[in-house]
């Protein structure tokens, strides 16, 4: 958003497009939200879109295009091998992250898979500043174990550190000391860190955490997926960036890795992802997966229509009107929501917005699913479809037992461009009355958990008539509204 001041008192973010082509939305009644929760085994991924008025399950595949995207796809370079299409894509991603090999795929964990097959070995480990669930499942199928070393403060729901997404240097350093440099496959790094609420990390600590991997041989690999975001705090948040170029910003890091991958279902705003390695010889390692498992080399199994659409939203994310959209709007809603008192992860991130279900409910057994009950009591309450991020979303250990993630969230994604301001006020609206009624909402337990990636497929119950009970409230406080 340009520098924009207003008259009155109430500082709202301020869209820098206007919306030319709509998809209608209904609302259904909250007897329908119950009933369509209960068909869906009470898990938001199994929901149907016609049951659902807002859907901020994720960003992934379903942030607003533009103009220009929409229009490169009618004069895409339809070929199964040598796409013109493809070798404006490549240029696009070569001028943002200056690595000569780029490798096509068609989402981001097929990146993950081919990384993970080429470079993680039985018994290695992959320090994360924090994990992504296909990025840890997609090591650990390949032998290895993932270990998280953020900073002590990076899971404090309440804090205003600018970058919670930081590694921690002196735990990286111990950490390569006590397994041998030679057991570590790669370090990761994740711009905007998904699952602690889209916290960034800054330039200087990926350059830190570069100059010890460096010093090691060790291979540094920096996952881009979320780097609009990120891109927008290091702007505001660290000091000696905020006037520096974007694409300088991006180049400066890219040049402290050895490998970057993004998923561009989220940069670029289309459906697709890549892989850029330095190494020549590391990149022809790679370079055999993919025919195998993604298609051939010019197109790697996205649309070649996205891909022409891929090269232009890259473009654009050096505009400031476009990598901030989705961070102002998530500060405007977090802020509301802290003047409510209502938990959430602060400070804003990127991504969406992450209510603190460990303290919204607190009331629940941890062992009942909190961010999962908050899922669907919001689902119920708004017809508003978020995604758990919590033990649901985590694996159980091989004997069976339960791990319990550090962070219960229940987050409300923000696609880019998607969402108005007022579509956002309701949300909140809603959110705040959840809040003054969490009393009611009880817990969920299994009925069908899938052993790999439960979170996606899998079905539970609430633990009581909660459910139920909520609607019955719902009733008494807005009679017969929406
Ligand atoms: N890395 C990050 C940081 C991600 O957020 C995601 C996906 C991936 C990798 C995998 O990419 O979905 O294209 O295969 N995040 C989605 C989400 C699923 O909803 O946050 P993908």
């Amino acid at each position: 958003m340009p520098n924009l001041k207003f008259f009155g008192d109430e500082q709202i973010p301020l869209e820098m497009h206007k919306v030319r082509m709509i998809q209608k939305l209904d609302l259904v009644p909250i007897e329908r939200r119950l009933e369509a929760s209960t068909e869906a085994g009470n898990n938001t991924f199994l929901l149907k879109n016609k049951d659902i008025y807002l859907d901020m399950l994720t960003d992934s595949g379903v942030n607003a295009m533009s103009d220009r995207q929409v229009s490169s796809m009618l004069v895409a370079d339809d070929s199964y091998a040598g796409s013109q299409s493809w070798d404006k894509c490549e240029k696009a991603i070569v001028d943002m992250f200056g690595m000569d090999h780029v490798l096509p795929v068609h989402q981001g964990r097929a990146a993950e898979n081919i990384l993970s097959r080429t470079l993680v070995t039985e018994g290695s480990v992959v320090p994360m500043n924090y994990h992504f669930t296909t990025s840890k499942v997609h090591v650990t199928l390949n032998g290895g174990t993932v270990e998280e070393i953020y900073y002590d403060h990076a899971l404090d729901s309440v804090s205003d550190h600018p970058f919670k997404g930081n590694m921690d240097p002196d735990k990286l350093e111990s950490l390569i000391s006590a397994h041998g440099a030679k057991n570590v496959a790669f370090v990761r790094m994740e711009a905007g860190t998904n699952l602690i609420g889209g916290q960034p990390h800054s330039v200087a600590n990926l350059l830190e955490v570069s100059e010890i991997c460096r010093s090691n041989n060790i291979l540094l690999v920096w996952d881009t997926s979320l780097l609009a975001d990120n891109l927008h705090f290091v702007k505001n948040r660290e000091e000696k960036y905020a006037g520096v170029d974007t694409r300088e910003i991006i180049r400066t890091c890219a040049d402290a890795v050895d490998i970057i991958y993004f998923s561009a279902r989220k940069l670029g705003c289309v459906r697709g992802g890549a892989i850029c390695v330095r190494d020549h010889d590391l990149y022809m390692k790679m370079r055999d997966f993919v025919p195998l498992y993604e298609g051939f080399l010019s197109y790697g199994g996205m649309s070649i229509r996205e891909i022409e659409a891929l090269a232009v939203g890259l473009e654009e994310t050096y505009d400031e009107a476009m990598y901030s959209q989705g961070p102002i709007f998530i500060e405007y809603m977090v802020n509301e929501l802290v003047k409510r008192g209502i938990p959430v992860i602060t400070p804003a991130g990127g991504l969406g917005c992450h209510l603190d279900a460990m303290e919204f409910l607190k009331h629940v057994p941890v062992e009942e699913y909190r961010a999962g009950a908050l899922a669907s009591a919001m689902f119920i309450a708004a017809g508003v479809r978020g995604m758990e991020r919590g033990t649901l979303s985590e694996q159980r250990e091989p004997d069976g037992t339960e791990v319990y993630s550090k962070m219960e969230l229940l987050r409300l994604a923000l696609p880019r461009r998607v969402f108005t301001l007022s579509q956002v006020k309701y949300t909140i609206d809603r959110i705040d009355w959840l809040w003054h009624n969490r009393e009611i909402v009880g817990g969920l337990k299994w009925t069908e958990e899938p052993p790999v990636l439960r979170f996606f497929f899998g079905r539970l119950e609430p633990t009581s008539d909660w459910q139920e009970r909520l609607v019955a409230k719902f009733r008494e406080d807005f009679g017969d509204s929406l």
